[in-house]
């Protein structure tokens, strides 16, 4: 359990995952420093003054994450600090390098320096399995021991998975240079209540499902989670002295095909497609891939309660009907 007023900063705050980060923070007793992209937008900071304790324990702090100073600010002070923000999009980008590699992989950097300079105790870094996977043989079941091959990525212009993995080896290398205390969350697909007003990326890519979206992003899903698992497990890595490395974070080790076909089942009257069998070839499926999360106390939401907590999220967001 946190020290009653242990002070944290949480990057990328405002975001669908970055929230439940806080939610549970404030829960468990914590002073957080949370950071947004532009204090005077109010779909990035009204749902977080809402919060249950955010009035007294919550303070908002404007941050880029290609400018030191900014990043500095919100950490200054703080024991530990929870690393989210980073763009995120399996859409095109016309600009790899501003839009999705220079904010990853600079911004990771600024965040670690400012926390190695603050006397940080652990920094949790919300990597992916886009960190691990994609790459083109899929021959054994994915574990934390897996790396996503950049050539491949670079081949295909897979530049999220490129941001995230670059990012994370930074990390890594920032960590043993320096001796700071690193572990690594790497979640699936996250779905569930969104509580921003806002959607991101995984949870638009649910709608267009139900929308009849034929994509079967091979080279992005590997598994769903549960934002709150997701969220909770940040939690866990922080606490737990004994957390180590990088933690796979997914429900099940499935195809996106998998999903979809459940999604149909438990919601025939949305446009849900059908799709191929298999729609990650050659990935291995797996129940309980997580291992290292859940010897440490994490219980994943099943994907059916993933799935019918983001449609009724939807749903009260009139965003479908
Ligand atoms: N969604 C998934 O399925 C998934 C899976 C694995 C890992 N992740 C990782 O989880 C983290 C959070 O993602 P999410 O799904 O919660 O997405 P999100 O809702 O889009 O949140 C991203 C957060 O990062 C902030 N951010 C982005 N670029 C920034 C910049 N240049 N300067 C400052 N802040 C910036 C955003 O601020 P604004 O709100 O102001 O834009 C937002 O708070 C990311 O690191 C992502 O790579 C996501």
């Amino acid at each position: 359990m946190a020290k009653q007023g242990e002070q944290v900063c949480v990057t990328g705050a405002s975001g669908c995952i970055g929230s439940w980060v806080v939610h549970f923070l404030l829960h468990r007793g914590y002073s957080i420093n949370a950071t947004v992209k532009d204090l005077k937008d109010e779909t990035e900071t009204k749902h977080l003054r809402g919060l249950e304790g955010a009035e007294t324990r919550l303070r908002l702090f404007q941050i880029d994450l290609l400018d030191y100073d900014s990043i500095a600010a919100a950490v200054s002070g703080c024991s530990g600090v929870f690393h989210l923000a980073s763009p995120c999009t399996v859409d095109h980008v016309h600009d790899p390098e501003k839009e999705l590699l220079d904010p990853a992989i600079k911004g990771t950097i600024n965040v670690l320096t400012a926390a190695k300079e603050a006397g940080v105790r652990r920094v949790v870094l919300t990597s992916s399995v886009s960190s691990i996977a994609p790459s083109p043989n899929w021959t054994s079941v994915k574990t934390e021991e897996c790396w996503t091959d950049l050539d491949y990525c670079k081949r295909k212009q897979l530049w999220y998975p490129m941001s995230k993995t670059l990012a994370e080896k930074a990390a890594w290398e920032f960590a043993k240079e320096k001796g700071l205390d690193v572990v690594a969350v790497n979640p699936g697909t996250v779905m569930g209540p969104v509580i921003p007003p806002k959607l991101n990326a995984s949870m638009v890519m649910f709608l267009r499902l139900l929308q009849g979206c034929t994509e079967t992003y091979e080279d992005f899903f590997i598994g769903p989670v549960h934002f709150k698992d997701v969220a909770l497990a940040h939690i866990l890595v922080y606490e737990n002295k004994s957390a180590s490395g990088r933690h796979l974070c997914l429900e099940s080790l499935s195809h996106y095909s998998d999903f979809v076909a459940k999604v149909a089942e438990l919601y025939p009257e949305y446009k849900v497609p059908s799709l191929p069998r298999d729609t990650q070839p050659g990935l291995l499926r797996a129940k309980d891939p997580s291992k290292k999360l859940i010897d440490l106390g994490l219980q994943f939401i099943p994907v059916e309660q993933i799935i019918k907590d983001a449609v009724e999220n939807l749903k009260s967001k009139g965003v479908i009907s």
